[in-house]
């Protein structure tokens, strides 16, 4: 591909020096998981996040499972969730033995509806797990009102969303608990997997942490049975060089989507709509057009790579059929049909990106 969805090899070299020393000097230090750079990184997350914990673990999958363990999350209980994210956010709930329960979405943000959540509650319900999709966080604060009236936990799926806020809040700090995913392409990447709970109840972060490390508490003393899920320390190493410039990085990425949107805006597909309570970081930049398909062909041809997140909502996948028996989701399954994601990375360039429009308009 000529122009690629994600660069990882242009921010690397833009990295290459300080990245390559730091991951030398975990080589040379002999200590390889839960180490000092673990501990390092856990610090500045949690005061880049504005919270009191920052627990990293082995993947944003894992993030999921550890936060819905640490709230307490088990067999019979039901989690209200949005069809249209990634599978990772409901086997997160499957995990526990809980039953994802899929509600609809707004078809402009492409977040779970609010409205949609609040007439979902049921006496089996334990918690709502709204995915910050794209980069843009879903609308909390009247799923916040829903939780504190019926009793139910937060846990915010910030996988695609470090760094991006909403009243004021950091994504995954405006819950009960944040999880957040450091796979490679992430706005926020490792180089390899990886992922982190935040939250500022003491607990819960007390859970996490036992959880991550085979139910641990001392060396060779288990108080539960738990995971091997620890980052390691090339890992921290690496994701503490990129979050002391993850603000850069988003920041090239709202540059991008706004020289997308002015291009693409009044046209035939139609640009991504920032809902104005808080901030969107553009993991992905996402259209929408009933001819997706031609354009999607159309860009393959210019050799301009372009990815479609995600052509089949959770309620229809094979996996969910049995949880999600009967169950219709119109503006769900509308947006699967029509969503079109196109290259965004902030090493993306001005003629880069008219490039891309031209051929998205012509085709
Ligand atoms: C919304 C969402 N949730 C969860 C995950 C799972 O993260 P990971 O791949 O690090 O396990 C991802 C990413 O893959 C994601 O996009």
């Amino acid at each position: 591909m000529t122009i690629p969805m994600v660069d990882l090899k242009a921010q690397y070299q833009g990295l290459k020096q300080e990245l390559d020393r730091e991951v030398a000097a975990v080589l040379a230090s002999g200590h390889f998981v839960l180490g000092p750079n673990v501990q390092a990184l856990e610090q500045e997350a949690a005061a880049y996040c504005g919270v009191k914990h920052a627990i990293t673990c082995a993947s944003g999958t894992d993030a999921l499972h550890l936060a819905l363990r640490a709230c307490g999350i088990g067999a019979g209980d039901e989690v209200i969730t949005t069809p249209f994210t990634f599978i990772a956010t409901a086997e997160a709930i499957s995990y526990t033995g809980a039953k994802p329960v899929f509600v609809d979405i707004d078809p402009h943000t492409f977040n779970i509806d609010p409205g949609e959540v609040a007439r979902a509650v049921t006496a089996r319900t334990r918690a709502v797990l709204p995915v910050h999709l794209y980069g843009q966080p879903a609308d909390l604060a009247p799923i916040a009102e829903t939780c504190r009236r019926q009793g139910l936990r937060l846990v915010e799926d910030s996988a695609q969303s470090f760094g991006a806020d909403y009243g004021g809040r950091k994504s995954g700090a405006f819950g009960d608990i944040g999880c957040f995913s450091f796979y490679p392409s992430k706005n926020l990447g490792a180089y390899g997997d990886g992922g982190m709970v935040v939250t500022d109840d003491d607990a819960m972060a007390q859970s996490v942490r036992i959880l991550r490390d085979h139910g641990r508490t001392a060396t060779y003393r288990h108080a539960l049975v738990g995971y091997n899920s620890r980052l390691d320390e090339i890992q921290a190493a690496i994701l503490r060089v990129k979050l002391k410039r993850i603000d850069e990085y988003n920041r090239l990425r709202r540059r991008n989507a706004h020289l997308y949107t002015e291009r693409l805006l009044n046209t035939r597909v139609t640009p991504p709509a920032e809902d104005g309570k808080g901030m969107h970081v553009y993991h992905q930049y996402t259209i929408r057009s009933e001819r997706r398909d031609a354009i999607q062909k159309a860009l393959g041809a210019a050799h301009i790579a372009s990815a479609v997140y995600y052509p089949v909502p959770l309620h229809q996948q094979e996996a969910y059929l049995r949880d999600a028996q009967g169950v219709k989701l119109p503006r769900a399954e509308a947006a699967a049909a029509q969503v079109l994601s196109l290259p965004m990375y902030p090493e993306l360039t001005e003629n880069q990106i008219e490039q891309i429009c031209r051929t998205v308009l012509a085709a």
